[in-house]
């Protein structure tokens, strides 16, 4: 059966499908027999759809190993694509020859169990439709956000993960054993982005980055995926005027691509192309204002945490920038501001309907004694920082740039409750395996 070309689900259920032999391949969702039939639903990458299969029609021998394919087992088909008012897609096979190519093990896999046990055998519960739509929104997602680079002129580079700098803050870095030397893995590319944006001015990676946090929150992997971008001849306007465009553009793509899976997962795609650009903005001064009348007082200089960023946005339908953290909130390399020089020339992208931050972004420092400062305020080593250092005494340019946490863009778009259904392979600090 190899040697033709098989059909895909998908290409049975076109309209002029209807009496057409087909050659499908593909998993079984779940199988039953009765009065010498038996009615196979077959999954391939393109949809599931009806086989049935006559004891006449296959043969005693075929029809009994059919017969004992277990849930998730592979079978190839040849048969006639007919009519059938009963199945949901009003379609189905009639199968001339079925192969089992894999009669496979009972599926250990089914409703109703708990989640810990779900998460063990996570390399097969990422079967499951829910997943498998997760996964092709997220892939759309990633590529949305690509064209947008694309079209904005903005450079595809590879930094490395494997790094002798802490670049976010030496307590969420995982340290490593580098032949003997102090290592970390990513927590951001965004130094060697400043470095690249030199000879190209505009650039982005998506690596994923790593943070040893060990708070279980519903928003927080260890390892997740980072969209980051870097601007040259950027101030903070130009800096959220792209970061609006590039989510915007990417939210509405994704909802015109995949309307069947969104919905599937309990977002209407109209909710998604309702998202409008300019965002909202706040200052970091009026967020702690409104959220004193919200009941929530935060101290000028305390950082808002999960409750607060909630309550900021449960109500809103746009994403929302908050501006002007605290410059000691932030990190070392957020530019100061020149109208408030207690703030930093930062913002936070929070989700819409309290999924709170999806986007770290700020301008960047550009003075060399401000920089050293606060490296050594944040116990930093300005030694190991040297090579940074060297970008600011080499044709430094104001400059600014973001990250994105694609799980958590996601989280947002899926409603997911907790981010770990955003990844098939979900690290946190409870899970390394599967
Ligand atoms: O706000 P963060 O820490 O910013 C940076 O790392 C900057 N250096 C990025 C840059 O300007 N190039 O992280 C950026 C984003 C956050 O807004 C959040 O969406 C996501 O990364 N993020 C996480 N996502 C999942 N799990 C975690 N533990 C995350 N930590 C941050
Ligand atoms: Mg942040």
């Amino acid at each position: 059966m190899t040697e033709l070309p098989f059909d895909t689900v998908a290409g049975c259920l076109v309209p002029d499908a209807l009496g057409r032999k087909v050659r499908l391949r593909g998993w079984l969702l779940r199988s039953r027999s009765s009065g010498g039939i038996l009615f196979l639903r077959l999954r391939d990458r393109t949809g599931s759809i009806q086989v049935t299969g006559r004891r006449d029609a296959l043969g005693d021998e075929a029809f009994d190993r059919a017969e004992h394919v277990q849930a998730e087992g592979t079978v190839a088909v040849e048969g006639t694509v007919a009519e059938d008012r009963r199945a949901p897609e009003g379609r189905e096979v009639r199968a001339e020859a079925i192969r089992v190519v894999d009669a496979g093990l009972p599926f250990p896999v089914f409703a109703d169990q708990t989640e810990e046990f779900r998460l063990d055998h996570r390399h097969l519960v990422i079967r499951s439709q829910d997943h498998a739509a997760t996964f092709r929104l997220k892939a759309e997602l990633l590529r949305a956000f690509r064209e947008f680079l694309d079209r904005e002129e903005v450079l595809e580079t590879t930094p490395p993960i494997l790094s002798g700098n802490a670049a976010e803050g030496g307590a969420e870095a995982f340290e490593i054993d580098y032949f003997g030397r102090r290592g970390f893995l990513s927590q951001t590319a965004q130094l060697y982005l400043e470095a690249l944006l030199a000879p190209h001015e505009r650039v982005y990676a998506l690596t994923p980055s790593f943070r040893a946090e060990k708070s279980r929150t519903p928003r927080h992997l260890t390892e997740y995926l980072h969209l980051e971008v870097e601007l040259a001849w950027c101030d903070l306007d130009g800096l959220l005027d792209f970061v609006e465009r590039m989510i915007a553009s990417a939210v509405h793509a994704v909802a015109e691509r995949r309307p069947k899976e969104l919905a599937q997962l309990g977002r209407p795609p109209e909710e998604l192309l309702a998202i409008r650009t300019p965002f909202p903005r706040l200052t970091y001064a009026s967020a702690i204002e409104k959220l004193a009348s919200l009941g929530l007082p935060v101290t000028w200089g305390s950082d808002l945490g999960t409750a607060e960023e909630r309550a900021l946005t449960l109500e809103e339908r746009q994403p929302l920038f908050v501006t002007h953290f605290p410059r000691e909130l932030k990190a070392f390399y957020m530019r100061r501001s020149p109208t408030d020089p207690r703030t930093a020339e930062a913002a936070d992208l929070l989700g819409p309907e309290g999924y709170g931050e999806i986007v770290g972004a700020s301008c960047r420092e550009t003075d060399l004694d401000s920089l050293v400062e606060r490296i050594r305020a944040m116990g930093g080593n300005v030694a190991d920082y040297e090579w940074y250092l060297d970008l600011r005494r080499h044709g430094n340019v104001p400059h600014a740039g973001f990250g994105i946490g694609v799980e958590r863009v996601l989280r947002w778009m899926l409603r997911r409750e907790h981010i770990r259904e955003t990844t098939p392979f979900p690290r946190t600090p409870a899970r390394l395996t599967p």
